[in-house]
């Protein structure tokens, strides 16, 4: 294979969001450094977040879309500080990236690490291993809606909230969830809804999917109500595989799904644009900790796992599973930060999974 330079966008953003993307930053170029000239990368590091929007009134610049565009992908942390308004610097910087770059598909894999104890004890790897698919353009999140009658002295102010189901929206997300349960060996596709209650937007959901589960026989489905889902979780992990929700729903989902696995430190997630008419972006799901940021305790592991989805997105899958066996082996061997009870630093576990890419063959 040629040798390929990946350029990537860094945006650190808030809290621990900096620990973190540090954290992956030195485990990809490890592996870079280690292939051989197989690949190399060009981090472009952008200071986008909160406190650029102390500076300048903005969470980025108005071109920030066009600066990173050109990019094959955008490695990112966390957004979120108690100085502006979590709606704010969400739909300012987070959200601005995943809706203008048509990040349609936000992959939420849930899997047990060795040597973390689960709330679940008696479960194990094989029980938990299963990967959420969030549709992450519309739903809940579509932003429709609006406040009317602000400020009145009665407090009679109200606002709407709108959740926006398209055929064209559901469809391509529930299609992306059959494909991705034909690549593992269950099979097994879940689907998330509500229709008892939401009886437009989550029955014209359910009927979009039975139409294009007519497409993939070989995939064995289940319909379960999001209520329900979230017993299941904890209740019979076993039972899943592929799990396709609503923007909300798998929202909520995928953080119990990682606290079930341990911590929400673990957790990674990719936001597709499948077409790849834009870059994708790779971030853990957690958020900036302000509780733990700057103390050099984050769980750097879901970023670190992050930057592995990254590189699996951009052809290298080789790599992606390297990165994948040395989390492993660091867990296994008990190097761990205090949120999975361990002792370990941010750096620590960093340099111990840099380590552990050495020994793969
Ligand atoms: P959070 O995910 O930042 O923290 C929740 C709890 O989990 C905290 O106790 C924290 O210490 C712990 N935690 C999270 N990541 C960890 C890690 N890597 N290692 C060890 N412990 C970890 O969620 P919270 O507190 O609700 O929100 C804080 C800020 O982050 C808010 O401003 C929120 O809007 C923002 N946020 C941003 C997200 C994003 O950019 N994708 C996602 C979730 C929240
Ligand atoms: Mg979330």
């Amino acid at each position: 294979d040629a040798p390929r330079t990946l350029e990537i966008a860094a945006i650190p953003a808030d809290g621990i969001g900096h620990d973190v993307v540090g954290a992956g930053r030195e485990v990809v170029d490890a592996l870079a450094a280690a292939s051989g000239g197989r690949f190399s990368v060009n981090w472009t590091e952008y200071d986008w977040g909160s406190d650029y929007y102390a500076k300048h009134g903005v969470m980025m610049p108005a071109d920030g879309r066009e600066q990173v565009a050109d990019k094959d992908a955008i490695f990112f942390g966390a957004v979120g500080w108690p100085t502006v308004p979590d709606h704010v610097s969400l739909w300012g910087l987070r959200l601005a990236l995943c809706q203008g770059f048509d990040q349609w598909a936000n992959i939420r894999p849930v899997q047990f690490l060795p040597g973390i104890t689960s709330p679940l004890r008696a479960a194990d790897e094989k029980d938990l291993d299963w990967i959420v698919v969030r549709e992450n353009s519309e739903g809940e999140y579509s932003g429709f809606g609006g406040r009317n009658f602000a400020g009145r002295p009665d407090h009679q102010e109200f606002s709407v909230q709108s959740a926006v189901f398209s055929e064209y929206g559901s469809e391509r997300i529930i299609r992306f969830a059959f494909e991705l349960a034909m690549t593992r060996p269950r099979r097994k596709l879940s689907k998330v809804t509500k229709s008892n209650a939401q009886q437009h937007g989550m029955v014209l959901w359910d009927d979009v999917f039975d139409r294009v589960a007519a497409d993939y026989p070989e995939v064995t489905t289940e319909s379960v109500l999001v209520d329900a889902m979230a017993a299941k979780f904890v209740l019979k992990p076993g039972d899943l595989d592929v799990v396709v929700a609503s923007n909300l729903h798998a929202d909520v989902l995928s953080d119990l799904g990682s606290a079930l696995a341990g911590s929400l430190g673990l957790a990674s997630s990719a936001n597709l644009n499948p077409e790849r008419r834009f870059p994708s972006m790779f971030e853990p799901v957690h958020g900036s900790a302000p509780d733990i940021a700057g103390k050099g305790i984050a769980n750097p592991l879901g970023a670190i796992g992050s930057a592995a989805l990254m590189l699996e997105h951009l052809g290298l899958p080789e790599e992606a599973a390297a990165i994948h066996r040395a989390i492993e082996e660091t867990t296994r061997r008990g190097v761990l930060t205090p949120d999975v009870g361990g002792t370990a630093t941010t750096a620590d576990v960093t340099r111990a999974v840099i380590d552990h890419l050495a020994l793969v063959p």
